[in-house]
């Protein structure tokens, strides 16, 4: 076993070095504190390791992503959404045995609890999607208390998994449905995971929706592209919060919450905003550019940068793909990928983007697939916590899995005033 030496006050502190499956190094300070009295600090923990986890592997310089080892280019070729949630939660590829189960499960849990759908009309036709979804997601604690308790001998998790990812769906397409006034849409059983999102955000009495096989792969792909991203700062929260012991519908509603925020999953919806603004003449891409640059604002370029990744989001380039290849499908023109396409080559080009290394990400082109297939531009962050969805739930469950079962709780540096005495004011 490598070790990495401390040395403190003339005092050498050894420290095992534990190595990952592809090579990454870490050096486990489990002991440190109880060593040398010392604690490190790492401001959002940029070189800190949480856990050891199986589930997902990122190289950012290589601009690699593998679900439990499978690279997401093939599963976004090869396999559907639901394959792919089960890859996450439960390790492996499910058998056919494994898929009808799961699949039965999905839709036996497709609809709401209707006591649940009369929460709509205490929401304002305006209510932002992503403030009903962890509403509702978390409310349904209430309706299912037997799930209160985290257990994993009978098949309590198994069903919790299912009923989460599924009615995840529904209530997105019902926050739709309640944004436009019109009915609600019921799933039905006979229709697979994307198809039954499109039918429930689209049909309607008057107009019925033929859902098109095209627009339900790439779908598919938009959310096994979202799946799993190991510790970013949403997945980190279900951890945490999960590691207090609350079950695990109230460790998603702080993962939808972390999500939800503009340097996160919002970038979505922001990236959309910032070319729609530079359509109507708001500034040019160039502006666009130099307001990035410019640190003197807050002004970010959207959908640049990352992290993880200092080379191009792999997710990133399927989508673009996938842009032209919907744009050319729907033989329609779709001005906001033109200011896209410049962004990106300005950026690609500026020394400040390459210093800094900032590529597109995951959220460059999402909008632009969720838009052509006409979903309202306040719903894509929901979409991406749709997607997210199975990744957090196996994240929540390895760490549940995972022995000693430790609560999170990080330590800090206090700053503060020193003693002060009440009587002395
Ligand atoms: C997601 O972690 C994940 O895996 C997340 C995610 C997932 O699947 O879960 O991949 C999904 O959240 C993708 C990221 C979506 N967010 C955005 O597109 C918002 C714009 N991007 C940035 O805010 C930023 O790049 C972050 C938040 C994504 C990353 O932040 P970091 O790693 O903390 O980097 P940083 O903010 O310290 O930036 C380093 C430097 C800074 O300049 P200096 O202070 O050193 O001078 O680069 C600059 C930043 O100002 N910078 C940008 C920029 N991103 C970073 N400048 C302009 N525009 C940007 N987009």
């Amino acid at each position: 076993m490598k070790q990495a030496e401390i040395i403190i006050d003339g005092t050498t502190y050894a420290f095992p070095i534990i190595e990952g499956t592809e090579g990454e190094k870490a050096i486990d300070i489990t002991a440190l504190r109880d060593k040398t009295g010392h604690i490190t600090l790492d401001v959002g923990y940029q070189n800190t390791g949480s856990c050891l986890s199986a589930i997902t592997y990122i190289d950012g310089e290589k601009g690699i992503l593998r679900y439990r080892g499978y690279p997401i280019e093939e599963l976004a070729e090869k396999s559907s959404f639901t394959e792919t949630a089960h890859l996450l939660v439960y390790g492996h590829l499910p058998s056919p045995e494994e898929r009808k189960v799961f699949s039965q499960r999905l839709t036996e849990n497709s609809m709401i609890h209707e006591e649940m759908i009369r929460f709509f009309d205490s929401f304002p036709l305006k209510a932002h999607p992503m403030a009903i979804l962890s509403t509702m997601v978390n409310a349904l604690t209430v309706y299912y208390p037997e799930f209160f308790t985290v257990d994993f001998e009978s098949d309590t998790f198994d069903i919790m998994a299912a009923r989460l990812i599924s009615k995840i769906r529904t209530i997105a397409a019902y926050s739709h449905k309640h944004s436009i006034g019109e009915p609600f849409v019921y799933p039905r059983h006979d229709y697979p995971y994307c198809t039954n999102f499109l039918y429930m955000m689209f049909d309607s009495p008057v107009h019925p929706y033929e859902v098109d096989p095209d627009i339900e792969k790439v779908l598919n792909i938009l959310l096994i592209l979202h799946a799993d991203h190991e510790q970013n700062c949403s997945t980190s929260t279900v951890r945490l919060v999960g590691s207090s012991m609350v079950n695990l519908y109230s460790s998603i509603c702080a993962g939808i919450c972390a999500l939800w925020g503009p340097l996160h999953g919002g970038a979505n919806q922001e990236v959309i905003d910032m070319l729609k603004n530079i359509q109507k003449d708001g500034m040019t891409p160039k502006q666009c550019m130099e307001a990035a640059k410019d640190r003197s604002n807050s002004f970010r370029l959207f959908g640049f940068g990352h992290r993880v990744y200092k080379s191009y989001d792999p997710r990133a380039k399927i989508l673009k793909t996938l842009c032209d290849a919907m744009v050319a499908k729907l033989g329609v023109k779709e001005p906001l990928i033109d200011i896209a396409l410049e962004l990106e080559r300005l950026a690609l080009e500026d020394e400040f983007f390459r210093e800094k290394k900032l590529y597109p990400n995951v959220d460059f082109y999402s909008g632009i697939l969720y838009r052509l297939i006409g979903i309202p531009t306040n719903m894509y962050t929901v979409m991406f916590a749709i997607g997210r969805l199975p990744g957090w739930i196996a994240q929540w469950k390895e760490m549940h899995d995972t022995k000693p079962f430790r609560i999170g709780r990080p330590r800090q540096i206090y700053t503060g005033p020193s003693l002060k005495r009440y009587e002395d004011e």
